[in-house]
């Protein structure tokens, strides 16, 4: 990795092992085998020790390393202890930028799943010229938020490229599948998002802004109005999917920041026109169009109201809403299916797809996780490497198809057939 990093004792320290993805990652690194050195951190010993045990011999000789958040010189330990720290200590807005000032601090890669994109703003804005100048990378939202969504841009616009079939335009994300959980720690990440947005009218318009990521706001092309999602029939997305009906996706926000943010941090490599959107897309009924519509304003309004008040909601009422998790029964099966459809400047469509199985909130976000760490070990002596503050597109994007192929994600691209082009975003109603 960097000459700074290259003798450190760990290759590796988990920050956050003990939650519910920091656990499942745990268990994930200890099932590859690997002769790795990896060490646990967390605000509790006991609980870390537990942890450890529980995992049985392939990890007997892992590390245990205490550091709180709270605590800058525990967090600059940890980092001067290992190549690589993998945050999964949530909510980031809370934990994440001592972890991110401590590692550009001593020189240790960081790599995290981050979905609060006031965070990453935070963090790219304070972090990205010095990580860029100490050659490292600083790379957030390796999970469900906003993996898929990221390698699946990245993957169409490698495609497009190597058949010369110009750059993207029209792009548009559709999840199918069935969804797990919604874990706590990821309502508390939720709610601690909205009270900043409540509490500061240009954090909200931060968020609301589709550039709201890129490096340099003021050189984004300025496009008009990009919805973040669409309620529409699926034909005016493509014809592969003229039985489904689109509707509202949360994860839209976050999502579709992070594709702008590769798009600029590769000098608009994907193209200074691209529109970009993610839906839900619900199938095989009669009335998916009135559920559709239904879910559409549900999550305008849910989001429009709570943006703007949350913050002034009783502590004793919002604390309680991440506890709303634990009454549902844990389950770590499930599994969703992204499609990505594009079409470039030269007419010319593509379709990616991205599946996997696995609950996205908890258990397939430990494997993007685990598998994103490794991608950045295996990637850290790349001499071309870029560095700065980056997505996982921009920083692993080489190199992690290959390995979530291997873990077992189906990811590909196909060229569709050209008689039909995406109907330019006829936004909802
Ligand atoms: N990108 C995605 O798709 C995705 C999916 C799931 C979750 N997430 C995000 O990942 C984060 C973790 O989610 P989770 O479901 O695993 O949550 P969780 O079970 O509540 O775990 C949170 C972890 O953070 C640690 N932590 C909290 N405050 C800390 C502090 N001040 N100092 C040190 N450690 C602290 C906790 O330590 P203790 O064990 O000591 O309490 C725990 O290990 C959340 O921010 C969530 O939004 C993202």
């Amino acid at each position: 990795m960097t000459g700074r990093s290259g003798n450190r004792a760990l290759d590796l320290v988990l920050y956050g092992a003990t939650g519910l993805v920091g656990t499942l990652t745990a268990r994930y690194l200890a099932s590859t085998g690997s002769a790795m050195s990896i060490g646990l951190a967390g605000r509790s010993e006991p609980a870390l020790t537990r942890l450890r045990d529980g995992l049985g011999s392939p990890a007997r000789n892992w590390t245990i390393l205490r550091a709180h958040s709270g605590d800058p010189q525990s967090l600059r330990e940890m980092a001067a202890s290992a190549r690589l720290v993998v945050s999964a200590a949530g909510p980031y807005a809370d934990t994440g930028l001592p972890v991110v000032s401590a590692c550009v601090a001593v020189g240790t890669e960081y790599v995290d799943i981050a979905g609060e994109t006031l965070f990453i703003r935070d963090s790219a804005h304070q972090f990205h010229d010095e990580a860029a100048s100490k050659n490292l990378r600083i790379v957030h939202s390796c999970g469900f938020d906003s993996l898929p969504s990221d390698l699946s841009v990245y993957l169409l616009h490698r495609r497009a490229a190597q058949d010369g079939t110009g750059s993207l335009v029209e792009t548009n994300h559709l999840l199918f599948g069935q969804m797990g959980n919604v874990s706590a720690g990821t309502i508390a990440s939720a709610i601690q998002m909205l009270r900043r947005c409540g509490a500061h009218s240009s954090d909200r318009r931060d968020l609301l802004d589709a550039y709201t990521l890129t490096p340099d706001r003021p050189s984004e092309p300025d496009l008009g109005e990009q919805p973040d999602w669409l309620c529409r029939a699926g034909r005016a997305v493509a014809p592969e999917v003229s039985h489904v009906q689109t509707t509202a996706f949360a994860l839209a926000i976050p999502n579709s920041r992070i594709v702008r943010r590769s798009n600029a941090l590769q000098n608009w490599a994907y193209g200074r026109n691209l529109r970009y959107t993610e839906s839900v897309a619900l199938t095989g009924s009669r009335v998916s169009a009135l559920i559709a519509r239904l879910l559409y304003l549900v999550i305008r309004f849910g989001f429009g109201v709570s943006s703007r008040t949350i913050h002034r909601w009783p502590n004793r009422l919002v604390d309680v809403l991440p506890a709303i998790a634990s009454v549902a029964r844990r389950r770590y099966s499930g599994s969703y299916r992204v499609e990505t459809y594009a079409t470039t400047s030269e007419n010319i469509r593509y379709r990616a797809i991205f599946e996997q199985d696995g609950d996205p909130g908890s258990h397939a976000t430990s494997v993007l996780l685990a598998e994103s760490a490794l991608a950045m070990l295996e990637s850290g002596s790349d001499e071309s490497r870029v560095c700065g503050v980056l997505t996982p597109a921009v920083a692993i994007g080489q190199v992690l198809p290959e390995r979530l192929s291997r873990a077992g994600l189906t990811l590909r691209t196909q060229r569709l057939s050209p008689e039909h082009t995406a109907a330019a975003g006829s936004p909802e109603p």
